[in-house]
């Protein structure tokens, strides 16, 4: 096909970020709280992909949502940000030091009472919940082996309408690797899956690290 996409180089995106609205005094602190820890950093989810999804909520019926991978609270405090004044948004984090971290920057936020931060194995929190219709948005970013599970535990909890969004389905460009590892390799199953599955209508977008969206039947 021959429809050039506009090539993002860092200048490009640096002007993306810079463009994304809703960064206010309590995101930044956590933008350079987030920085101050070294090569994790670059787990926060990018301000203008944080930015996309509290629209994404906002837009929908914005009363359940769930989190999988919290890290420090920056995707959490503009999901709950989001939501109807009622909503309420559940975080699973395995780490319980991100999770006192993210605990603290979604109450400094003052969303802190719409939040719910589990700590475990998300699949474990994830399976404990009732197999029934209850979230009406999801956010998958944790261990990238373990989407599938997250993909399949989370469909029957999810309301008719409902949307699950990916992170990372880019892999940093490994998606394309002939010779995945591991996490790649479990990410183009999921890929390849939710683009012919029935139970979905699906979207890839090229942003950040790239984020698919999938609309629950
Ligand atoms: C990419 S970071 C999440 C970033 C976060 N969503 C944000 O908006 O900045 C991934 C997080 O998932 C957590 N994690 C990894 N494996 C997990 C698991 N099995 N269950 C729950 N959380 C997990 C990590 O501790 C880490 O904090």
């Amino acid at each position: 096909m021959s429809i050039e996409p506009t090539p993002i180089d860092v200048n490009l995106a640096e002007y993306i970020r810079s463009h994304a609205s809703g960064r206010d005094e309590t995101l930044r602190l956590v933008e350079d709280e987030t920085d101050a820890m070294g090569p994790e950093r670059s787990m926060q989810t990018a301000p203008e992909q944080a930015a996309f999804l509290e629209m994404l909520v906002r837009l929908g019926p914005g009363r359940q949502a769930i989190e999988v991978g919290t890290f420090t609270g920056y995707g959490a405090i503009r999901i709950a940000r989001g939501l109807t004044a009622e909503g309420r948004l559940l975080c699973c984090e395995l780490d319980s030091q991100r999770a006192e971290i993210a605990r603290r920057n979604v109450d400094q936020a003052g969303i802190g009472s719409k939040v719910e931060i589990r700590v475990g194995p998300a699949i474990e929190t994830i399976l404990s919940l009732p197999e029934r219709p209850a979230f009406d948005f999801a956010y998958v970013d944790a261990d990238k082996t373990g989407y599938p599970d997250y993909y399949e535990a989370l469909l029957p909890r999810m309301n008719p309408g409902g949307l699950i969004s990916f992170d990372n389905v880019l892999m940093g460009g490994r998606i394309l690797d002939s010779k995945p590892d591991d996490g790649t390799a479990a990410m183009q199953g999921l890929n390849d899956l939710i683009l012919e599955d029935p139970r979905v209508d699906s979207v890839m977008l090229g942003m950040a690290d790239g984020l698919t969206l999938a609309r629950v039947h």
